[in-house]
């Protein structure tokens, strides 16, 4: 029965998707915040100075917010802890890239291409580290030496989105076991910060975007744009091996999807779910968010 909510959603995703493909005429620009106005257009190209630029931006916005106390910069000396605290974190001791994995913004696809990568390049490195032949690995495997040597040198990448979108992910792909989304939100909400499962726990947590530097940050929306002059400046030509990202063909649908499913929520589940991820809204460049108006005095979550 609940898979019924579901499929309407979805053929009216389609239906929408192919209605905004005529509807994408106003003439790009970049958001003051360091992101891409999600009304660009298609056709619109990303040329690598307003690329630097927009990083620039996104990674002062997050210098802003890793000023703040009460953020994890250090890393653990406990094997177990690390564990824990780096648990979304890859990397790829073949191309020298560390990136961090969360559902629904844009990593699968990237892994993908990581893959292909791997393959083309077939480098047989002088061994800084003995695992060469397996492709991807999570950062805490490896002990504090190289750890500490990966987040020196590696190109580090961080995929975000907004987290009202990533929700909406989350939940059409049947997350948990809610009927209708206002419930999802109400299951999302009482998991807690704590107990949050990867698909919607806020990036910060997942990330540690003050604890590892990362050279870039991406959003979800220009993928393939962005990731193309992302490669080309770590030395590793891609450009034909550059997937179809579909978070272009979603941009416009999700815009609108936000709204009908924003107006589900009652005030209060509002408010609940801009306090839950106000770490992420101040970190990154969500200023089009609809969690983003509700935020009124910020609170500070407790570690
Ligand atoms: C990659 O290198 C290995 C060993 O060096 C070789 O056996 C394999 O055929 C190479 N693969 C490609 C796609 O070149
Ligand atoms: C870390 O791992 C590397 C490679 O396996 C090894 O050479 C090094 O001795 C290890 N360092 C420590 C502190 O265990
Ligand atoms: C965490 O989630 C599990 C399973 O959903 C639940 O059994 C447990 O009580 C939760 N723990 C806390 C601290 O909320």
């Amino acid at each position: 029965m609940r898979f019924l909510p579901r499929l309407l959603i979805l053929a009216t995703l389609a239906i929408a998707t192919f209605l905004s493909w005529r509807l994408l005429l106003r003439s790009p620009a970049t958001g003051r915040e360091g992101d891409l106005v999600p009304k660009a257009e298609e056709g619109f190209t990303l040329t690598l100075d307003t690329f630097l630029h927009l990083q620039q931006l996104r990674k002062k916005r997050l210098r802003a917010f890793c000023g703040q106390s009460g953020k994890v910069t250090t890393l653990p000396r406990s094997r177990e802890e690390r564990a824990h605290l780096l648990s979304s974190l890859r990397v790829s001791t073949k191309l020298d890239l560390l990136y961090c994995q969360v559902p629904s913004t844009g990593t699968e696809e990237w892994q993908q291409l990581l893959k292909k990568l791997e393959e083309k390049e077939n480098v047989t490195l002088p061994l800084p580290y003995p695992h060469q032949h397996v492709p991807e690995r999570q950062l805490s495997e490896f002990n504090l030496t190289e750890i500490e040597a990966m987040l020196e040198s590696y190109t580090k990448v961080l995929f975000v989105r907004d987290p009202f979108q990533r929700l909406i992910s989350a939940f059409m792909q049947g997350m948990g076991s809610s009927p209708s989304f206002s419930s999802f939100v109400q299951d999302v909400l009482a998991s807690g910060q704590h107990n949050a499962s990867a698909t919607w726990k806020p990036l910060v947590s997942l990330c540690r975007p003050c604890l590892v530097q990362y050279d870039y940050v991406v959003v979800f929306g220009f993928l393939r744009q962005e990731l193309s002059h992302l490669l080309r400046r770590a030395g590793l030509a891609a450009d034909n091996l550059l997937p179809e990202f579909t978070d272009s063909k979603v941009r416009w649908t999700y815009s609108w999807l936000s709204e009908q499913m924003f107006s589900e929520l009652s005030l209060q589940q509002k408010k609940q779910l801009s306090h839950f991820y106000h770490w992420d809204l101040s970190a990154f460049p969500f200023s089009s968010s609809l969690l983003t108006g509700l935020l009124s005095t910020p609170k500070t979550w407790e570690k």
